[in-house]
């Protein structure tokens, strides 16, 4: 056994993991989609009550989302055997969520009249947890003004629109009205309930992917940098509350939702990114894999190939952290926590705290390479000024769990933000 054995694995915690929501489920043909949400739902660990309205029964079978869920199913108020005939208020108090997906134009006006008139809307009135809605319907329908003026009452009253998204309808029509994916609507879920999280009224400014450093028109110096770990870490600060800018290089993965984000190509353009955001910001995780070096100069025109050998002079880009250093120096009010990350094959904690003191860093996670690339356990050190924390985490998703968590724990020890 190694000694790097003996440290406890970190797993991903979901931020839905125990959670009581209600999915209320009403009479649009994406009610088959409603069926992928509850199971994905469930895999994330939430304990789901699904609500149908007498409509959607004749689209989907309450047995199909009680098979899914493990939990009983509620699609009448008025038969005896369900929990809402005893009492039928029981759903509406013990969710912290209702996701109402499908949700047709019928739906969203008896949601905005405030009726009671089935399992779902009653739950609906009778509840305090927030309200999300993913509605789908003919473009028409959506487009109505009395359709959009019910969504504009049910917006004010703070429910979260997720869609419609623009597609071809079930009737072959193509327009806006398609439901957003589960994936989409269980993002906004994620993000909802973290909005009253620990980092609640929190800027964090991320840095991630590569840089491209231009050579002529069509080519570039770059590196294989997914984004996933700058990705990782959004998704675990938007989950804490915190607002998100994503400083990113070119990559191919969607952001997440909720982050502002700004994109950049050169280190030059990622330095003047984070220089102008990071020092109001109450954080920077600086994720992003900057290149060291650029050409020297840039040619206007393909450079043509000319027989022997080529040599490309090269110069050293902008220490994007070092900068910001100077830059914060003799500026008077709070300084952002400040994360830098480090590749490392060897004396980990040595070079890592050398990081730490030449970029006038909080802290440092060195990576173990090339044990930490690509899936698998990861393995890293985060060092501080004063200590060294082993970690070893089952994914990126986890580490970036482990790492936000070090950023909340410093700025509660800090001053609480202004009230938003
Ligand atoms: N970084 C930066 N500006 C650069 C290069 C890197 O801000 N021009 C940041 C990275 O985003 C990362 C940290 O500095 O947070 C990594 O430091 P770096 O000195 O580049 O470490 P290594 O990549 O490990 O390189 P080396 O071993 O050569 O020091």
């Amino acid at each position: 056994m190694s000694a790097s054995d003996s440290i406890p694995l970190r797993r991903y915690r979901d931020p839905l993991a125990g959670l009581p929501v209600a999915l209320g489920v009403s009479g649009s043909i994406a009610a088959y989609k409603a069926l992928s949400l509850a199971s994905a739902l469930t895999q994330a660990g939430a304990l789901v009550d699904t609500l149908l309205t007498p409509a959607a029964t004749r689209l989907v079978q309450p047995l199909a989302f009680q098979a899914l869920t493990h939990r009983k199913v509620t699609h009448a108020l008025w038969d005896s055997a369900s929990e809402m005939a005893m009492d039928h208020v029981a759903v509406a108090h013990r969710i912290c969520a209702f996701v109402i997906a499908p949700a047709t134009a019928d739906l969203l006006a008896r949601l905005a009249l405030g009726l009671a008139d089935d399992a779902v809307t009653t739950t609906a009135l009778a509840t305090v947890a927030p309200l999300l809605v993913a509605p789908a319907m003919e473009p028409q329908m959506w487009a109505h003004p009395a359709t959009q003026a019910h969504v504009a009452v049910l917006e004010a009253r703070g429910a979260t629109f997720i869609g419609p998204r623009p597609g071809r309808m079930a009737s072959g029509l193509e327009g806006l009205g398609r439901m957003a994916e589960p994936v989409e609507v269980i993002d906004a879920l994620r993000l909802r309930l973290g909005r009253s999280g620990p980092l609640a009224g929190r800027h964090v400014v991320v840095g991630s992917g590569p840089t491209r450093e231009p050579i002529d028109p069509v080519r570039f110096l770059s590196n294989a940098s997914s984004g996933h770990m700058g990705l990782a870490l959004c998704r675990a600060l938007l989950h804490a509350g915190a607002r998100v800018s994503l400083v990113t290089g070119p990559v191919a993965l969607p952001p997440p939702m909720g982050a502002e984000v700004v994109a950049v190509e050169t280190a030059q353009q990622m330095c003047g990114a984070i220089l102008d955001l990071a020092p109001a910001a109450d954080a920077l995780l600086m994720a992003a894999a900057v290149a060291d070096y650029r050409p020297l100069t840039v040619s206007g025109h393909k450079i043509k190939k000319s027989e022997g050998d080529s040599i490309l002079p090269l110069t050293r880009t902008p220490d994007i952290l070092a900068s910001l250093d100077r830059h914060l120096a003799g500026r008077p009010g709070p300084r952002p926590y400040r994360v830098g990350f480090a590749a490392e094959t060897g004396d980990l904690e040595a070079y890592a705290r050398d990081k730490l003191q030449r970029k006038g860093l909080d802290l440092v996670v060195a990576n173990r390479v090339p044990e930490s690339f690509g899936m698998g356990r990861h393995q890293a050190i985060l060092v501080g000024a004063h200590d060294a924390e082993p970690i070893a985490a089952e994914s990126k998703d986890a580490m970036a769990q482990a790492i936000v968590e070090r950023v909340i724990v410093a700025l509660n020890d800090r001053q609480s933000p202004p009230a938003p």
